[in-house]
């Protein structure tokens, strides 16, 4: 019994180390990360339910064109840290992700169709001292005015002006829409 309980003890400690190692999890830059990730999605989220609400989602396209690149560029910490989003599929070509997100991103889509609750994310240092982490952004019913399946045809007519490659449409709630993004330079 004691033995049986000290064998799962000791499992689970392994599966956590296994997934955050604990050198990156006592790295600074984790922690602020998080913060920069939370801030990001607070800030756009709140903008956006405040232009949805005063003028509707053709209005509120120019919260996303305009404010969000803008937002992100605010929090970058210097030259140190650059924030941003991608997405496997993006509205947004300067958005795309490289080959490593890419296999991030797939990662996060298949933890999140296994049911993974709370926040995935994934936090990798390199050899070089850069680090990167990222967090899957989970597409909530606000969303699908401008990234569901049924768009509303003023909002596709705004949305193809401006984005002629957009491919971020036809999500449903509870899918994966993309993950926010924090690069850390070598120092
Ligand atoms: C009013 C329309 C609108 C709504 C509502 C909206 N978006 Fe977007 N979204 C956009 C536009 C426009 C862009 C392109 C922004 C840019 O040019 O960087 C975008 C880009 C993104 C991106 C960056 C990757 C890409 O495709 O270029 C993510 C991630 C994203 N949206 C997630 C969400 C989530 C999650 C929600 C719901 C909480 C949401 N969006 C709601 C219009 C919208």
């Amino acid at each position: 019994m004691h033995a049986a309980t000290h064998t799962t003890f000791a499992g689970i400690c392994l599966g956590l180390l296994a997934s955050l190692p604990t050198s990156a999890a006592e790295d600074p830059r984790l922690a602020a990360s998080r913060e920069l990730a939370a801030t990001l999605q607070s800030e756009l989220g709140s903008r956006l339910k405040q232009a949805m609400t005063a003028g509707g989602p053709v209005q509120a396209i120019d919260v996303c064109r305009m404010e969000a690149p803008a937002m992100a560029a605010r929090l970058n910490l210097g030259a140190s840290a650059r924030v941003g989003r991608t997405a496997l599929r993006v509205r947004n070509p300067a958005n795309a992700p490289d080959a490593g997100a890419r296999t991030v991103l797939e990662g996060f889509a298949h933890r999140l169709a296994a049911g993974e609750t709370g926040p995935i994310e994934e936090f990798r240092t390199l050899p070089d001292g850069s680090a990167r982490y990222m967090q899957a952004i989970v597409t909530q019913p606000m969303c699908l005015a401008c990234h569901g399946p049924a768009l509303a045809e003023p909002v596709r007519q705004a949305l193809a002006k401006h984005y002629p490659a957009d491919e971020a449409t036809g999500f449903r709630v509870g899918e994966m829409r993309g993950a926010f993004i924090v690069d850390w330079k070598a120092d």
